[in-house]
């Protein structure tokens, strides 16, 4: 008999990390990092930092895609883990209830008010939007669903047929029938659709994590309102915006909105176990569960466990303690101050913009000097500049961010909420002299460029 150690087995295989990915689960994805440089061997994580193998620390904007919100390997949500281990809870019952899920529950739809009063829970974001299309049709009796252009709720076949990025969707067809997308900000578009009476539900992101492409004024208050005109569910999807992201626990709530639908995941279990839920009106949930036949209509073996029920409760309790969302309405509006300037500094940069600490800064072909060069990256693939930023800001500054999507050259940052103000202006100042840089494009970043576009390197 021999004892299980992970920690020996880690040491008995270090530094293989990216082989045994490549061989094991997706030889692609590490061509992609070894083309950009990002190939390094992650050794330790905490907060905002990550540091590889040879003790380099890297400032971490990317919090895994903004799932860190209380920053990773964080110790409050790690004991309550370690605790929950040692409480030999009875855990998931399936047939049966336990507390931790209602005590979850209970806050999330105190945190969330208006007419939210019920929680289903999910193990991801996209589990918490399907519920949110399966739910919502059944619901209203109503089988269209409608979403914004350029979009992006996952990648399950419901969620992806409400993605408005052909990039993502194209090689899937055919999708679900019964979705369409509008322009995000249109809202005369959206009532043409919504006039015919037969839309269950309106999906939309707050803010547009694609791009970070923030609602114009009044147009989430307008389509509230058309929704409730015309009989259809408005469901605001917070998977990236929940939790503090946006500089308020929820980004509905800068607004005074009252949805009937809320997803949300991410942040929600502190970055340790897979975790999301949706929060749904009272009318919603009694609609679908509206007898003991159906009341097990929905839902999923794992969604209510244990563990993700304490990291969530430990992750509530830790952003209302170290006051986390109004650090992130803070440092978000300090992030914006210091690179708002870079607008006027460089004619490259088109656009500076963010809300709380979900941040985007967009590119385009400069007047003078440079166009001509900015013009042939460009050919070889949309959207490229921003490889030339993002690239060296990690090789040269240690510092993780990435391109917001396909075709566009947007660098988005989802930083851990825990950032300090020092890393705020670390990551200005590191921006501000490679744009510098990147702007001149010296020849061995032209070519670097035109191999990361052969190598098809693109944002999530
Ligand atoms: C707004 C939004 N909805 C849904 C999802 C899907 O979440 P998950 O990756 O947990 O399935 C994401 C993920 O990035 C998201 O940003």
């Amino acid at each position: 008999m021999s004892e299980f150690s992970l920690e020996a087995l880690l040491g008995s295989r270090r530094g293989e990390d990216l082989d045994l990915w490549a061989r094991t689960i997706n030889p692609q994805f590490v061509r992609v990092l070894r083309t950009i440089g990002f190939d390094r061997t992650w050794a330790s994580g905490e907060g905002a930092y990550l540091y590889d193998a040879d003790g380099t620390r890297f400032l971490d904007l990317l919090g895994g895609f903004g799932m860190y919100g209380v920053g990773r390997n964080n110790p409050r949500i790690r004991a309550a883990l370690v605790e929950a281990l040692g409480l030999e809870t009875p855990g998931m019952l399936a047939l049966g209830t336990t507390l931790l899920p209602g005590l979850l529950a209970e806050e999330l739809i105190a945190a969330a008010g208006g007419r939210i009063e019920r929680c289903l829970f999910t193990s991801s974001g996209t589990e918490s939007v399907e519920s949110a299309i399966k739910l919502g049709r059944t619901a209203t009796g109503r089988t269209r669903v409608l979403s914004a252009e350029h979009a992006f709720h996952g990648l399950t076949l419901g969620s992806l047929s409400a993605n408005g990025n052909e990039e993502f969707t194209a090689r899937f067809q055919p999708l679900l029938p019964g979705f369409d997308h509008v322009p995000f900000g249109d809202l005369d578009a959206l009532e043409e659709q919504l006039r015919r009476e037969d839309v269950a539900l309106f999906l939309v992101e707050p803010v547009q994590g694609k791009g970070i492409n923030l609602p114009p004024d009044g147009y989430l208050e307008g389509a509230q309102e058309l929704c409730r005109r015309y009989g259809t569910l408005f469901c605001v999807d917070e998977v990236m915006t929940g939790f503090g992201r946006t500089g308020r626990m929820f980004a509905f709530q800068h607004l005074g909105l009252e949805p009937d639908l809320v997803t949300v995941a991410k942040t929600l279990s502190g970055g340790y176990v897979p975790s999301g839920a949706l929060l749904m009106a009272r009318s919603v949930h009694e609609a679908v569960f509206d007898s003991m036949p159906h009341a097990m209509s929905h839902g999923s073996t794992f969604a209510p466990n244990e563990l993700a029920m304490a990291a969530g409760l430990a992750t509530l309790h830790e952003l209302r303690e170290q006051r986390l969302v109004e650090q992130s309405a803070r440092l978000g509006e300090r992030l914006l101050e210091l690179t708002r300037p870079l607008v006027d500094e460089f004619e490259v940069v088109r656009d500076v913009r963010g809300l709380g600490l979900a941040w985007a800064i967009e590119f385009g072909e400069p007047e003078g000097g440079g166009r001509r060069t900015y013009r042939m990256i460009e050919r070889a693939q949309r959207g490229l500049f921003a490889q030339l930023v993002v690239v060296p800001l990690f090789t040269k500054r240690h510092i993780l961010s990435q391109v917001a999507g396909h075709d566009m050259a947007v660098i988005r940052i989802l930083p851990p909420l825990v950032l300090r103000d020092e890393d705020v202006e670390e990551f200005a100042d590191a921006l501000r002299s490679t744009i510098k840089s990147a702007q001149k494009m010296p020849r061995s970043l032209t070519k670097f460029a035109l191999s990361a576009a052969t190598a098809g390197v693109r944002g999530r």
